[in-house]
């Protein structure tokens, strides 16, 4: 049996690939999750602890090098410095069988908060979910469709303190022309006011379906800036352009 995945895009209807069918043995295990998240609101991943550490060092380094000049240049580099050590990447993204890439290792969103990471010296946490989804891409595309409809929000598996940052680069991949329901959880779990977000995602070819109005429903009190999305396929195969983006982006 064959069928076509297709999702709703800004501009219409966007048919994404056709694949052998499996029945999606692994949707009624995993089900639709609800309710209050399994995660302890511990600590970082050491990514982002690795990350914090080389942001605080390279604040450190930054300030006690203006002080010393008095320099323009070192000022500026003690602005950016300050800058970065208060802003985070946050993003989701699966690794597997992908639409256009194979099953890769990496997911494209990661390949994208990576860049983005290392070009402001911002924090980084991968959000991920409590119970991993099926690697296959038609049965995760089946579990992430029954999760839509159920308006369910599957736990994550490890919080993460975003208090102390200003300004959040919030990454996802679009899934059924929305944000994959796990990040809703995150997002509903935390306190967004006075923050500024930054929302960018891969995809398939629907751009960003309209998450940057959703992601201002839930944040209440944030400022949602302009997205940038980039074609999962780019990030994941075409690095140099993706990076170009990135850079536009950013600014
Ligand atoms: C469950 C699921 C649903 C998807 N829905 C859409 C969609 O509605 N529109 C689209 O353009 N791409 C869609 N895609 C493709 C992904 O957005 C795209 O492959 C993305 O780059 C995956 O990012 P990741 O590797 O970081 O998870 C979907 C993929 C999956 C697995």
């Amino acid at each position: 049996m064959v069928t076509r995945r297709s999702f709703l895009s800004a501009t219409g209807l966007l048919a994404l690939g056709s694949a052998a069918m499996v029945l999606p043995a692994c949707s009624g295990a995993r089900g639709a999750e609800s309710g209050a998240s399994a995660a302890s609101s511990s600590s970082a991943s050491s990514v982002a602890e690795a990350a914090s550490s080389t942001a605080s060092s390279e604040l450190s380094s930054a300030s006690a090098s203006a002080a010393v000049s008095g320099s323009a240049e070192s000022a500026a580099a003690s602005a950016s410095a300050a800058a970065a050590a208060n802003a985070l990447v946050l993003y989701y993204s699966r690794a597997g069988e992908n639409y256009g890439v194979g099953v890769i290792e990496e997911g494209n969103t990661s390949i994208v908060a990576k860049m983005i990471a290392q070009k402001t010296g911002a924090d980084i946490f991968q959000i991920e979910p409590a119970e991993a989804y099926p690697e296959g891409y038609d049965e995760c595309c089946d579990v992430a469709l029954a999760e839509q409809n159920e308006g369910a929000r599957p736990a994550f598996a490890q919080d993460f303190d975003i208090s102390g940052y200003q300004t959040i680069y919030l990454g996802y991949p679009i899934w059924w022309g929305d944000l994959p329901m796990c990040v809703y959880t995150f997002l509903e779990a935390h306190d967004w006011a006075g923050k500024e977000i930054h929302p960018f995602c891969t995809h398939g070819g629907s751009g960003l379906s309209g998450t940057e109005g959703s992601i201002q429903s839930t944040c209440a009190g944030a400022t949602v800036l302009e997205g940038l999305s980039i074609a999962g396929t780019t990030a994941q195969n075409s690095r140099d352009e993706a990076q170009a983006a990135v850079d536009a982006w950013l600014g």
